[in-house]
Parts: C-alpha cells; sequence; structure tokens
C-alpha cells in the first residue's frame, strides 16, 4: 500500500512539509516525477532546507528514499545535494532508477534560449531544462540513467547527433560544453551516483511485499500539469495523482490515501493564468508576510486569494481523500479575507474551468480575518474567524481539511 502527497494549486503549496512531517510514519519516500525545477522546503528547529531532487523523507535515519523513473536529473544538481547532505549519510537510503531520464546541458540550454527568444508567450519556466527532457523522451531519444553503465556505447549515441544538437544551439545563440566534455563530465557523475542505481520500481514492489509503509511525494501543482492545468502554461510532466504509478511502478491499486496539499490563499511562478492574482497592497502584503519567493529559481511569486473553483477541479482530478491547509498564519491580520467561489465568463457565471481559462474573473465571497493563528497546535485553540473559514472552505472543495499548519516549522500543524 501507499499514501500519497500531492499540489493542488501552482506548486509551492507546502509539500515538502507535510512529506516531512508524515515522513516519521513511512518507510520508503518517492519522488516520481519533475526535477530539480522543484523546491521542497522543511524546518526543523528554525532550520531550513531546502530540497529539489532528494525526497524529503531524507531527514529520519529509518526512511529510505527513491528518486523514480518519472523523475527527469541532472547530475551535477543530485551530486550538489547528496554532497551537501552528506554522501555517506545516503548509503541503503537513497536509490535512484536506472529509467530516470538525465538532463544533459543542451537540454537546460535550449530550455533557456527558446524562452529568451519568445517574443511573447514565454512560460516562465525554471530553464532546468525540463520541458526539453520530457520532449526528448517522449520522442524515444532521451537518455537514461542506466546508460551511465556503458559510458562508451552512451559516447556513440550521443555523437551520432552531437554536431546536430550544437548547430540548433548556436543557432539559437547559445553554447554547450563540447562531447569530450560531456562525457568526461558524465564519467565523474557516474562515478559517484551509479552506486545508488537501481530498479526502482522492483526495489518498491519488495519494499510492499515486506510490508514497508510507502509515501509518494509530488512535486509542482494540480494546475500545472501538462494535460489538466493551463497549458500551455505548464510543467512538462503528469502532476496529478494519475502521475504517481507511472512515475514509480507502484500500481494504481496500491494507493490509498491521497493528501492534496494546498495554501489558505493561491500564488503561481511564471506567467499563465491566475484568476484570483492581487496585483495591488493585498498581494504584495501576502508575498511579504508569506515569504513568497521561489526556493528554486528566487523568483517573486504572485499572489492572490484562495480560489475554491480550482481547488475543487484538482481535488477531483487527483481523487483527494483529504487536504492539508497551508500557511494559514500568512492571512493572519487581514480584516477581510476574499474567497474565489465563481468566474464570470462570456457574460454568465459558471463555477468550473472553462477552455479559455484566461477569459474568466473572478466572482469573490468575503470572509472576516482574525488576529492570529501563527503557531497554533490545537484546533480549539484557532480563532473562531479561522475555523469558519477553515469550514467554508472545506464546503467549497467538497473535500476534508485534515490538517492545518501555522507555520514552517515541522511541529506547527493541527491534525483537524
Ligand atoms: P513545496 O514546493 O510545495 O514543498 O513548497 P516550498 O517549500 O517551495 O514553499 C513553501 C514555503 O512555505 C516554504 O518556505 C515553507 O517553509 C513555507 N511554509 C510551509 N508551511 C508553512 C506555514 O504553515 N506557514 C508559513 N508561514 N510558512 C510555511
Ligand atoms: P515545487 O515542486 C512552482 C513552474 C515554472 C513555470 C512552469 C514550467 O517546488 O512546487 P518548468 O521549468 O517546469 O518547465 O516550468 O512551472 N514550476 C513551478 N512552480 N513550484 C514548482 O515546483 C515548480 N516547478 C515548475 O515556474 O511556470
Ligand atoms: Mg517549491
Amino acid at each position: 500500500m501507499a499514501d500519497l502527497v500531492v499540489g493542488l494549486q501552482w506548486g509551492d503549496e507546502g509539500k515538502g512539509k507535510i512529506v516531512d512531517m508524515l515522513a516519521k510514519n513511512y518507510d520508503v519516500v518517492v519522488r516520481y516525477q519533475g526535477g530539480h525545477n522543484a523546491g521542497h522546503t522543511i524546518v526543523v528547529d528554525g532550520e531550513k532546507l531546502a530540497l529539489h531532487l532528494l525526497p524529503s523523507g531524507v531527514l529520519y535515519p529509518h526512511c529510505q528514499n527513491v528518486i523514480g523513473n518519472g523523475v527527469v536529473i541532472e547530475l551535477g544538481s543530485l551530486y550538489e545535494e547528496m554532497k551537501n547532505f552528506g554522501i555517506d549519510k545516503l548509503k541503503n537510503r537513497l536509490f535512484i532508477s536506472d529509467r530516470a531520464h538525465i538532463i544533459l546541458p543542451y537540454h537546460s540550454a535550449l530550455d533557456q534560449l527558446k524562452e529568451r527568444k519568445k517574443k511573447q508567450g514565454a512560460i516562465g519556466t525554471t530553464g532546468k531544462g525540463i520541458g526539453p527532457t520530457y520532449a526528448d523522451k517522449s520522442s524515444r531519444v532521451g537518455v537514461r540513467i542506466g546508460e551511465l553503465r556503458d559510458l562508451s556505447k552512451l559516447r556513440d549515441k550521443l555523437e551520432a547527433h552531437y554536431g546536430e544538437i550544437e548547430n540548433v544551439i548556436s543557432t539559437l545563440g547559445g553554447e554547450i560544453p563540447s562531447l569530450q566534455e560531456s562525457m568526461d563530465r558524465l564519467k565523474e557523475m557516474s562515478e559517484v551516483i551509479l552506486p545508488f542505481v537501481c530498479d526502482s520500481a522492483k526495489f518498491l514492489w519488495e519494499a510492499q511485499k515486506e510490508g514497508k509503509r510507502i509515501l509518494l511525494e509530488g512535486a509542482q501543482g494540480s494546475m500545472l500539469d501538462l494535460d489538466h492545468g493551463t497549458y500551455p502554461y505548464v510543467t512538462s510532466s503528469t502532476t496529478i495523482s494519475a502521475g504517481a504509478c507511472s512515475g514509480s511502478g507502484i500500481n494504481i491499486k496500491e494507493v490509498q490515501e491521497i493528501i492534496g496539499i494546498a495554501k489558505a490563499y493561491c500564488t503561481r511562478v511564471g506567467n499563465g493564468p491566475f484568476p484570483s492574482e492581487e496585483f495591488g497592497s493585498v498581494g504584495e502584503e501576502i508575498q511579504k508576510k508569506g515569504g513568497e519567493f521561489g526556493t528554486t529559481t528566487g523568483r517573486a511569486r504572485r499572489c492572490g486569494w484562495f480560489d475554491a473553483v480550482a481547488m475543487r477541479y484538482a481535488c477531483k482530478l487527483n481523487g483527494c481523500t483529504q487536504v492539508a491547509l497551508m500557511k494559514l498564519d500568512v492571512l493572519d491580520g487581514f480584516s477581510e479575507i476574499k474567497v474565489c467561489v465563481g468566474y464570470e465568463y462570456e457574460g454568465e457565471r459558471i463555477d468550473y474551468i472553462p477552455y479559455d481559462y484566461e477569459n474568466v474573473k473572478p466572482i469573490y465571497e468575503s470572509f472576516k480575518g482574525w488576529e492570529r493563528s501563527e503557531g497554533v497546535r490545537e484546533y480549539d485553540k484557532l480563532p473562531k474567524e479561522c475555523i469558519e473559514y477553515i469550514k467554508a472552505l472545506e464546503k467549497m472543495i467538497e473535500c476534508k481539511i485534515s490538517i492545518i499548519s501555522t507555520s514552517p516549522d515541522r511541529e506547527d500543524s493541527i491534525k483537524a
């Protein structure tokens, strides 16, 4: 059996905190999609750890951590993260799928150059090479981690197209390392990484057989899903719960609890529609109080009110059995709190996500604010306006809110 943590908005909902918090009760934590575009923050006793590729179970010595086949891996970033954490501490605790695809320097170069070239419609990607790597995977020309086992064969494969790739990059005005430099780097990285490489699906099936408890850790968020998000302003993987099975090898019948993570308001990094975005002082205040600056790129996150329509959609897509409501404390001190409860679209009120989502206008309901929820650890100690807000959201999203988070710290959470 396995449980699943998945982002319900546009990423950065606080998945890292919840996975870390839950991981003490699990034996294995699995990342199954995305790459180092993700930035998952864990705070324990005021100390902050930002993870990009390592699963958020790493802080518990008993927890094994898997980077599944659905993840795309930039070896240098993984190496840095492993080194910072302590490579020795990861022995027998980190398992990397030999089926995961590798992000090569030309993938990130392409990502950045193509974005820069776009006069209009830039996605605002993280520039990490995620899209081009998944595109190569779909086109069946990608490079998998398992190929590091035979570098001379890999060299032959890359050599066949390297000139072509160099030309594309130079036409776009960029530059990439030579084939030799790339191979040298792959060799260096493979020496560190190969000891951690395995057939991760098989590893997970064996873990299941032994009765181990598995927690699947989603990256990004449902509104960034390649199929169901705000296309083309999305990432290039299946971010909803359905992606967990293909990205890990755990079959669909094994997934039990699906825990959706959402902020008590809403943020988005990069471009694309965001109906409940606040452009004035409210947006600025949320940004400042919530520290809404990207963990991966440092970019300022766009901020706005909770969008109950988008959240209900996300809960449905994921099949959420429960929701964790994060960063409630960031709304402390607001006299009025708004929630988007519907959209105005082609002169009518709707309560769903239409195809041309950029043309909707939010319809709001107002709630009375509260003084302080920061650091509260018991439901009954929350201000009554807070409880009213949570109950109203629960009704609107049609899913139980089972966890409420009141600070970045692992311990500051309420089980409702
Ligand atoms: P993730 O990508 O979903 O793991 O989220 P990020 O780590 O990118 O962003 C969430 C940010 O909010 C991090 O800086 C967390 O430390 C912080 N955070 C998480 N939960 C809370 C909370 O309840 N209150 C506050 N104030 N911050 C929180
Ligand atoms: P976590 O796991 C927030 C966004 C980018 C951009 C779009 C496509 O920390 O929640 P990409 O580089 O993936 O091709 O960019 O997706 N994006 C994220 N936004 N949190 C993330 O991850 C994100 N990963 C990608 O900003 O809009
Ligand atoms: Mg993040």
